[in-house]
């Protein structure tokens, strides 16, 4: 770490950042965000400060790099800055700053007060919706089937970075999540990141983070992740070859993306009182979406259950010139023409 700090900063950016963090209360700050992403207000009640002037002393700590500030909704988190060499240099001054401090022992225990606040809320959201999700659950195999199928694709693709759409609880993070390098949840509910938060944290995931996001609009680079999970989401989509679209756009080539959900059911009330808008998929279906995405798929594999079977599909992103193949192929389908003989300029 120290060769990031000597190697990534200039002189002037580590002035400002050691002269930003000169002060009691941007420290406490630092501290404090380096356990966790926290909102103003939380960190307001905390330091036993006003909204605003938390806010300011926010400002100065991420336009000197040390901390990220991220949105969701109206709410706005802050933690300590990931990559950035102002951000190696808070690291080490957390790590330098014990906890023996009367100043920091005390606001470490009201951060541990509103956790335990943030986990009863969770717990509270997740048990009203948990009668509901019990019922579905019955309606198919053992989960645990279904999350050693997935364990089993890893273990052979090895991904770096994942990407969960639709993580709801973040439950998939927490059977995936160590074994690989960095893992995002994505959905568009924020109660859900609540509880999946709650999770993350109590699984010790420290390579884990989820944000709030759209399925079809994912807020992402291009080809920024090489293994790319939609587990029982894809059900509740109106638009499902637009969301697989969506996931290949951001898979790097030769990357996985693993899609899980029913095979085509005739449960009509999945529709009515859980708001499913698609009674399953078909095989054909989904490797059409996959091949139209840039997508090799892999033959499914099922998990039989009653009623509901479960189904894993699986596609690789193709690499570039596979992709400009696949291309001049689905043209000359469409001219009607040996692909041989068909050159688009
Ligand atoms: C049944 S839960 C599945 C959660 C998780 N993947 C799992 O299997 O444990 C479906 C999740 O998809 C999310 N979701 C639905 N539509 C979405 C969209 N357009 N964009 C992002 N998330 C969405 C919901 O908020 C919900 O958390």
């Amino acid at each position: 770490m120290a060769s990031d700090v000597a190697t990534g900063a200039s002189m002037g950016d580590l002035l400002a950042a050691l002269r930003a963090v000169a002060e009691p209360t941007r420290l406490r700050l630092l501290v404090l965000c380096a356990r966790g992403e926290l909102t103003v207000s939380e960190l307001a009640q905390i330091l036993g400060q006003s909204q605003p002037r938390v806010s300011r002393h926010l400002k100065l700590l991420c336009e000197a790099g040390l901390l990220d500030r991220f949105r969701e909704g109206s709410w706005v988190f802050y933690r300590l800055s990931a990559g950035s060499a102002a951000g190696a240099l808070s690291r080490h001054l957390v790590a330098a700053c014990g906890e023996a401090d009367e100043t920091i022992a005390l606001d470490l225990q009201r951060l541990a007060t509103i956790k335990r606040q943030r986990a009863d809320q969770a717990a509270a959201y997740f048990r009203e919706n948990a009668a509901q999700w019990h019922r579905i659950r019955s309606l198919y195999v053992d989960e645990r089937e279904v999350e050693a199928a997935l364990t089993e694709i890893f273990a052979a693709a090895q991904p770096q970075d994942l990407l969960d759409i639709g993580t709801g609880t973040g439950r998939i993070i927490e059977i995936l999540g160590s074994r690989v390098v960095h893992a995002l949840g994505i959905d568009q509910s924020r109660e859900m990141l609540a509880v999946a938060r709650v999770n993350l944290e109590r699984a010790g995931l420290g390579n884990s983070i989820v944000r709030l996001g759209d399925m079809y609009q994912l807020p992402l680079g291009d080809a920024s992740f090489d293994a790319v999970v939609i587990h029982q989401v894809l059900h509740y989509a109106d638009r499902p070859a637009a969301a697989i679209a969506e996931a290949a756009r951001v898979l790097r080539p030769g990357g996985v993306l693993v899609v899980v959900d029913f095979a085509p059911h005739a449960l009509e009330y999945l529709r009515d009182e859980h708001a499913h808008r698609r009674l399953g998929f078909s095989d054909d279906d989904v490797a059409e979406w996959f091949g139209a995405a840039g997508l090799e798929p892999a033959p499914p594999s099922r998990l039989p259950g009653d009623p509901l079977t479960v189904v894993i599909w699986t596609a690789r992103r193709e690499h570039e010139e596979a992709e400009r193949r696949a291309a001049r192929q689905r043209l000359a389908e469409v001219v009607n023409m040996p692909v041989e003989e068909f050159s688009p300029r």
